[in-house]
């Protein structure tokens, strides 16, 4: 049986980068599933899709091929044989993933996806609706959070130093709208599974938020006697 653990919560929490050094410590597959949204997102922009249209984003699904890769620089997301991994990072493509997400054929179109790397893996897969609608029998499940100011101010920090014109008021005006849109929006709201831990990561160090996972996994997998290749 593959061990999966689900780590939800808004953007900009910190939920790739704690997922991704977790996964190396845990010998885990790190699956993003925000990369997913923001590929299919990126692939209606090139194609002139009209986003606002459902039905359209709906028919244009048809033809989009999504894989990850291994690669040399790690795990990458494909749209057909085209790299887009660099490409999904744009805030043009960050406000068309946060529309084309609440579609529910995108949803649909996902699914199936995100589950059979979990079947068939160890993974941590993060997302919004990871613990409640693609995972719900996740070992571990997460719920990571931390202040919208607190969250942008990260963003700002890490913008800054390839961006002069970078700013924090419009930043955190983002991180606010797409939490509002992710909460509110009626398929896979972003929503604390019943059973999730939640950490709030304000005050928090990377490091400190990536030993108290690991911390709860390790206590979860022992509870389960599941056997964990990097926790003896
Ligand atoms: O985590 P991220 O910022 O890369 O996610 C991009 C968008 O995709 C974001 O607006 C929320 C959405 N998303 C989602 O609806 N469900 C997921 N499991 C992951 C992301």
């Amino acid at each position: 049986m593959s061990i999966n653990i689900a780590i939800d919560g808004p953007s900009g929490a910190g939920k790739s980068s704690i997922s991704k050094e977790l996964a190396q410590k845990l010998a885990f597959i790190y699956v993003d599933t925000g990369a997913l949204y923001r590929a299919v997102a990126l692939y209606m922009v090139q194609n002139n899709v009209d986003i606002q249209n459902p039905d359209d984003v709906e028919k244009n699904l048809e033809s989009l091929k999504l894989s990850f890769k291994h690669t040399e620089q790690g795990q990458r997301v494909f749209v057909g044989e085209q790299d887009v991994s660099d490409s999904i990072r744009t805030n043009e493509v960050s406000m068309a993933a946060s529309k084309v997400s609440g579609y529910p054929a995108v949803r649909e179109f996902l699914l199936s996806l995100q589950k059979n790397i979990a079947q068939e893996n160890d993974v941590i897969m993060d997302g919004r609706d990871i613990g409640t609608v693609i995972l719900p029998d996740a070992q571990v499940k997460i719920f990571l959070t931390a202040s919208a100011q607190e969250r942008a101010r990260r963003r700002f920090e890490e913008l800054k130093a390839t961006d002069p014109n970078a700013d924090y008021d419009e930043i955190l005006r983002l991180i606010e709208k797409r939490d509002y849109d992710d909460i509110h929006r009626d398929v896979s709201p972003l929503k604390k599974a019943q059973d999730a831990i939640e950490i709030d990561s304000t005050n928090l160090s990377k490091g400190q938020v990536v030993d108290a996972i690991y911390q709860i996994v390790d206590e979860k997998t022992k509870k389960k006697n599941l056997h964990m290749k990097s926790i003896s």
